[in-house]
């Protein structure tokens, strides 16, 4: 699409001056970018989606091949994108390189673009992965125990349904089944929407 093209463009020339020097790859949404019936939203790419430019291919990529199954979908049936376009990285003790959780700073400057991204993709409905996008899109108290498996109103007007994010479920076990649930109930809410 070309306005999400030029959309690309504008978002590079303005990040890539901020870190000079540190070759920092962006990784744009991928998928239906023409009014998609969802666009997903994690919070940033990891080593995996920097190496291929694209979003959720790496562990968290297996939860979005298990969320599509269960909702019918494909990859390219809808759009998925994240907050955060570059990958967040700090050194470890022993100096290896790490993903981080993006700060404060990274999510408002990358906010308005994503903001952007959601006018031209214009997708029927947010599917908010974690606390990042959550808030970014539904201000800063928002907390994904509280809102997951339910639908909300992101500041935009549009209906937001939050998840957990995959790591989280990768990491905390218990959560598995949670999200399992959430993603049945998101299924069964859009099956009774379009019955309608
Ligand atoms: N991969 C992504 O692209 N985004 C996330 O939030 C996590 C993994």
């Amino acid at each position: 699409m070309a306005d999400l093209k030029a959309f690309e463009r504008e978002c590079t020339e303005f990040f890539c001056p901020l870190w000079p020097g540190e070759d920092k790859i962006l990784v744009f949404g991928d998928g239906n970018s023409t009014q998609p019936p969802l666009m997903l939203i994690g919070e940033a790419p990891g080593e995996q989606e920097t190496l291929k430019r694209r979003p959720f291919v790496g562990k968290a990529g297996k939860n979005l091949d298990h969320f599509l199954e269960v909702m019918g979908m494909t990859r390219d049936s809808i759009y998925v994108s994240n907050v955060v376009k570059i990958r967040p990285t700090e050194r470890s003790s022993s100096g290896r390189v790490r993903n981080r959780a993006p700060s404060r700073e990274e999510i408002a400057l990358f906010l308005p673009f994503l903001m952007k991204e959601i006018e031209l993709v214009a997708p029927r409905a947010l599917v908010t992965l974690g606390n990042v996008p959550l808030r970014a899109l539904m201000g800063g108290r928002a907390t994904i125990g509280e809102l997951h498996g339910k639908w909300h109103t992101a500041s935009n007007g549009l209906p937001l349904y939050a998840l957990y994010h995959p790591a989280a479920v990768i990491y905390r076990r218990e959560l598995t089944q949670v999200y399992e649930d959430d993603v049945r109930a998101l299924r069964d809410s859009l099956t009774i929407q379009t019955q309608k």
